[in-house]
């Protein structure tokens, strides 16, 4: 299977977002990928309903939306009316995280939950089997072109083996630092998708880019 790749918007220019939207359109890409923060949950804040709103609207490529919000399951429903695919929640940040990925599942949407580089991937033993995803922060979340963390490597190969052990169908995916030297560990390592922002928006030829992502085998 060819690995997936999911372009983080973050990276993208704001006073253009059509012309980076219709080069994702364009391109091999799987998903597109969508960073929500809210200024406490991380040291940053993005964009929220409006932007992905007209996005989604203009994108032909499911949503995969990471959100770095506390309190995530307040915005379920409104997550699901937008069309997301996929709505990631920091394990961080959810108290219930078993019903909130229930509630996700109900509202129609596939769960994913997503760990910081301090989070062991064994916090996710008892949920393993009800996720669609893990996602994997190879940087503290909160902006783009950060320096990949060396140790999310053997963190996939754990995630990996805990996968495989327990029969769980959840994709791996890793966010942070996904560039043309870390990608190749990556996919050796198992991961499933690449979420990769500042490395495809600021190549010359991103479409490449995302096309050479998406050559890489286990
Ligand atoms: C960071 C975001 C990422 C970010 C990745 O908190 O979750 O999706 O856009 O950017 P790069 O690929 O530049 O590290
Ligand atoms: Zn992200």
């Amino acid at each position: 299977m060819k690995t997936m790749v999911s372009p983080s918007l973050l990276s993208a220019n704001f006073i253009d977002l059509k012309s980076d939207v219709e080069m994702i359109n364009r391109s091999e890409a799987d998903w597109l990928h969508l960073d929500v923060m809210d200024g406490v949950f991380v040291p940053n804040i993005s964009f929220g309903f409006p932007v992905m709103e007209a996005v989604g609207k203009y994108c032909t490529k499911p949503l995969d939306v990471h959100f770095m919000i506390v309190h995530p399951e307040h915005y379920i429903e409104q997550t699901a009316k937008l069309g997301a695919m996929m709505m990631n929640v920091h394990y961080e940040a959810c108290i219930h995280l078993h019903r909130t990925i229930q509630q996700i599942h109900a509202a129609g949407m596939k769960a994913g939950v997503t760990l910081n580089p301090s989070t062991p991937v064994g916090v996710l033993e008892d949920v393993i089997r009800d996720v669609d995803m893990v996602l994997i922060m190879s940087v503290n979340p909160g902006f783009g072109g950060q320096k990949f963390i060396e140790n999310t490597i053997r963190k996939v190969q754990r995630l990996r083996k805990l996968i495989d052990e327990t029969g769980s169908h959840a994709l791996i995916e890793v966010d942070g630092g996904v560039q043309a030297e870390t990608a190749p560990l990556l996919v050796r390592a198992g991961v499933d998708v690449l979420v990769s922002g500042s490395y495809i928006f600021k190549n010359i030829d991103p479409v490449s880019c995302i096309k050479a992502l998406k050559e890489l085998k286990r």
